[in-house]
């Protein structure tokens, strides 16, 4: 017998309320890493994400000459890696194409620094990530006088990038995108020019708060309409060096969260965990569906709020969601269409057309591996029509490689009747590696799926 890609998860199954911590944040790890490379001298990043995005960052930065290696254990015996810094211009000329993995993240912020280099790159990856688009962030570079080639007109990767002597400018994506503003914002830091992301909806402010915090005078100011405008001055930088404690993965911490509240009396509570108000969409739904929610603040590390929370099970409520709160809660859209399964009436998710350029095309695997699980989830030009409640029960689901769904699927496998067979789930290390023991440790079990060889 060997162990195949695959989990099986009896249910349904509660959680015991017990408190667990969950691995460190995948965007914050990824702009600590890359900003620790591009900061003089040495850093120290304390419970990163060890985990396939993170490390596609860590990879990449490998090929650009910056030595990360791991220092001695941080607080609670925590990974620590120490990070050499080769200052905002300093990165040598890869041999080869750097590989982004199955990255987004990796692939649009190494696009920025890449563009602000003086040398030429070629940032590659998975065909999962080639599949992806990226005129969104071709069509700034280009703006801000970087070369940006690759096929179909560098719509997809492989792109060939090299930039170096940039002009400085505005820019508004048309997509609400942190990866496309923060590609920018490298790109003006490393070329030493002024750049302006005016977003139409504001998206998680990660990069803007770990520049700030090393002292980058980042301006942020709001229109009237709801855009903002993030200026970034010219000639940034140089960048200290610095200590960060990576704070836990709200994203992680919702399947948690999200099977409590999906169990009467259930009761979850996830510490240490980051509160950035650009990730945590899903609790404030969460909380106006009906379920208890309790954050608990604990300061803040890096400029990034960081506490507890708590979160209790009872009945749920149908809600819409669309505009600047689907952009705070982007990755949790398919748990939102698992936790709408149980509640009652009719749930509308707007505003999130652009999930199906995501790892797969999240509206449509979502709507189709619940609806295996019996629930009634319709997939509409701008997102989702859920109806609630619809009795759960156990079958056959595939994740199509998408880290999110996998977990989503085992996360409705502890709530339905029966036994649930999520095929596919190696992906589920992209992110949120423990989730299994994460769920044992709350007196759960999603079983490794056995299968005799062929
Ligand atoms: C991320 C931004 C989001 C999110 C992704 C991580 C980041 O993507 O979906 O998981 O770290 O900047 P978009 O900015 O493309 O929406």
């Amino acid at each position: 017998m060997s162990a195949a890609d695959g989990w099986v998860v009896e249910g349904p199954q509660a959680p015991n309320g017990r408190a667990v911590d969950v691995p460190g944040d995948k965007s914050i790890t990824h702009r600590a890493l890359l900003l620790a490379a591009l900061a003089e001298g040495r850093s120290r990043i304390e419970g990163p994400l060890l985990a396939g995005d993170a490390l596609a960052t860590r990879g990449v930065l490998a090929g650009w000459g910056v030595e990360v290696t791991e220092g001695a254990p941080g607080s609670g015996g925590k990974v620590a890696w120490e990070v050499r810094g080769r200052g905002l211009r300093g990165l040598v000329a890869p041999q080869g194409p750097l590989d982004c993995g199955r990255s987004g993240t990796t692939l649009r912020l190494a696009a920025g620094i890449a563009a602000g280099q003086g040398h030429p790159v070629t940032l590659s990856g998975d065909p999962q990530l080639l599949a992806r688009p990226m005129g969104r962030i071709r069509d700034p570079l280009r703006a801000l006088g970087a070369t940006v080639e690759g096929p179909g007109d560098a719509a997809r990767a492989p792109l060939f990038i090299h930039g170096g002597a940039l002009r400085g400018g505005a820019w508004t994506p048309e997509v609400a995108s942190a990866q496309v503003k923060s590609c920018l914002l490298l790109a003006g830091l490393c070329a030493g020019v002024e750049v302006t992301v005016v977003e139409r909806t504001p998206t998680r402010d990660h990069t803007e708060r770990l520049l700030r915090h090393l002292g980058v005078e980042l301006t942020v100011t709001a229109g009237a309409d709801g855009a903002q405008r993030v200026a970034l001055p010219a000639g940034a930088g140089p960048l200290p060096a610095f200590t960060l404690e990576v704070p836990g993965d709200p994203s992680s911490a919702s399947f948690l969260w999200a099977w409590a509240a999906l169990t009467p009396g259930g009761d979850v509570s996830v510490e240490d965990v980051a509160l950035n108000p650009g990730r945590t969409g899903l609790l404030r739904v969460l909380a106006r569906m009906g379920a208890q929610v309790e954050c608990t603040p604990a300061g803040s590390r890096g400029g990034e709020p960081v506490g507890r929370v708590r979160v209790r099970g009872q009945a749920l409520r149908a809600v819409e969601v669309g505009g600047a709160e689907l952009v705070a809660l982007v990755d949790e859209v398919p748990l939102l269409a698992l936790l709408a399964t149980q509640a009652t009436g009719t749930t509308r998710v707007r505003d999130a057309s652009d999930l199906r350029h995501k790892e797969s095309d999240r509206l449509a695997t979502t709507a189709a591996e619940l609806g295996r699980l019996g629930a009634q989830v319709e997939v509409l030009p701008d997102g989702l029509r859920v109806r609630g409640p619809t009795p759960l029960h156990g079958a056959v689901v595939e994740s199509h490689g998408d880290h999110r769904l996998a977990m989503t699927l085992a996360t409705a496998g502890l709530v339905a009747h029966g036994a649930t067979t999520v095929r596919g789930v190696a992906c589920h290390r992209d992110s949120f590696p423990g989730f299994c023991e994460r769920v044992a440790a709350l007196g759960g079990r999603v079983d490794a799926l056995e299968e005799a060889p062929c």
